[in-house]
């Protein structure tokens, strides 16, 4: 184990504790992933005593750092060489149960220790210099780490009222580390699941968006499902479950969908943002379902419903309400698309299409449909992504033609206005609408030239004259 404390401010806590006549421990986070081999930064320690104290002793041991005190939780803390170190008195400590506020009492390390979260954040490494990198361990972590289990060191049910955001901290260790949550902590999060309702909806959006960065996000949302949780802080993701049987017909599980989608595009992308898009890419799905005789299943619009969702729900979940979220918007708008494209024939006037409405956001629209099939079938799967192949060819050969990507008029609208000496109106969108959709469907160039002409051309049929004379133009 000392082998693994390599940084050096292990050895200098350890002289200043030992010259106070206290005992400290590294603990948490650090020791679980130095054991799991994972990067560990943050450095949290440990201190039998006043850790305010230690921390300033220490801070001014390895160059009069600044530290930051918080005095209610009795916690100290500086940055030395990039990470943070953070000393805390070993307390014992119970939870207000209608706020997350503690109350604090001195304790040993065992005190401390069994209030922590999970067993395998509940490892301590010892750094006095006569035990120095001794591991404790009173709860069987060291066990659970090997076997892979998420496991509470008190009854869960006190864990859980201690802190109820641990209910999700559990399933994103669960999905971070590909862990299973042992059965009795599982059941307790059944049972205490409606008190996530107390914690702040930025808390639980960090653990949200810690799932959704996993290699595997689809296990913790279906965690999330079965303990309960996904019904009280996601019901519009939750409401895409089940399936409905008509006529001998079932439509596909959405949820299920969704969560495969999501899967999916973790091969391709850890943008954080676009994975989002693929959660909510289907998520009007059940709300625009209808069955039509003769059809089967439809959900017409649903993308169109699901972009408007968008910010109800970012909103609520206080998600962020910036452009982040209109990119998410953008991508449920647009999901179907390529897909669309790809199952007609790729003409370029229709890829000049997608590539406008969707500027630069084009290569991540291009992933999420990619990841959006998942079907069992491999013959429908071959074709679909020969065609996105296709898609994509022709995207690189139009872009390199066109310049649709930021595409921008060459005809103002401050030009037709002059041209034909009309005052500004819903005419000059007219015109201006038609020149772009002449360019996007190929019928002229897009150059200002070809653009001129074309304004003239349906300036005339709308009735009106050029006042200024086409040659004065050119
Ligand atoms: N902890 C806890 N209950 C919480 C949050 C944290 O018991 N609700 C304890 C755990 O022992 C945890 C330590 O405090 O290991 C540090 O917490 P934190 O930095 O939030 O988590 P880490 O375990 O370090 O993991 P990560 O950095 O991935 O969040």
């Amino acid at each position: 184990m000392v082998d693994q404390l390599q940084n050096k401010i292990f050895k200098i806590i350890s002289n200043i504790v030992d010259d106070n006549n206290i005992e400290s421990y590294v603990i948490g986070g650090f020791v679980r992933d130095i054991l799991l081999k994972r990067d560990s930064k943050d450095i949290d320690v440990v201190v039998v005593g006043s850790g305010i104290s230690i921390a300033k002793q220490v801070a001014k041991k390895v160059g009069n750092l600044k530290v930051s005190v918080f005095k209610t939780f009795g916690t100290a803390m500086f940055k030395y060489n990039d990470v943070e170190v953070e000393f805390v008195g070993a307390r014992k400590e119970s939870y207000n149960r209608n706020s997350r506020k503690p109350t604090v009492e001195n304790g040993t390390l065992k005190d401390d220790q069994e209030r922590r979260d999970f067993t395998i954040n509940a490892l301590a490494i010892s750094l006095n210099n006569k035990t120095y990198g001794k591991l404790i361990d009173p709860f069987g972590g060291i066990n659970d780490l090997e076997n892979k289990i998420i496991k509470t060191p008190l009854d869960s049910d006190i864990t859980f009222s201690d802190d109820p955001l641990r209910m999700l901290r559990a399933i994103r260790f669960a999905t971070q580390l590909d862990f299973t949550i042992e059965e009795k902590t599982f059941n307790s999060i059944v049972r205490n699941k409606d008190r996530i309702n107390i914690i702040s909806k930025e808390r639980i959006v960090d653990e949200l968006n810690k799932i959704v960065m996993s290699t595997n996000p689809s296990y913790g949302f279906r965690l999330l499902d079965k303990s309960g949780l996904l019904k009280i802080i996601f019901p519009e993701l939750y409401e895409l479950k089940g399936v409905e049987i008509i006529d001998g017909l079932a439509h596909k599980e959405n949820f299920d969908h969704t969560v495969k989608v999501l899967d999916n595009l973790c091969r391709t992308t850890d943008d954080l943002w676009l994975r989002w898009a693929a959660i909510f890419h289907d998520i009007a799905k059940t709300r625009t379902k209808k069955f039509i005789t003769g059809q089967g299943w439809t959900f017409h619009a649903h993308e169109f419903v699901g972009a408007k969702m968008v910010p109800k729900v970012f909103n609520r979940m206080k998600l962020p309400m910036n452009e982040k979220m209109k990119f998410v918007q953008k991508m449920v708008l647009l999901h179907l698309r390529p897909i669309n494209l790809a199952q007609e024939k790729v003409t370029d006037s229709a890829v000049r299409r997608l590539l406008f409405d969707a500027g630069n956001d084009i290569d991540k629209l291009m992933l999420l449909a990619e990841a959006d099939i998942t079907s069992n079938n491999r013959a429908k799967v071959s074709k679909f992504m020969n065609n996105f192949a296709l898609v994509r060819r022709k995207l690189k050969e139009v872009e390199e033609k066109d310049n649709i990507r930021n595409w921008k008029s060459p005809i103002s609208g401050e030009l037709i206005i002059s041209t034909f000496k009309i005052s500004p109106s819903k005419t000059v969108g007219i015109i201006k609408d038609s020149i772009k959709d002449a360019i996007l469907d190929g019928e002229i160039e897009n150059n200002y030239e070809s653009a001129y002409n074309f304004m003239l051309k349906k300036g005339s049929e709308l009735g009106l004259s050029d006042t200024k004379g086409y040659c004065e133009k050119f």
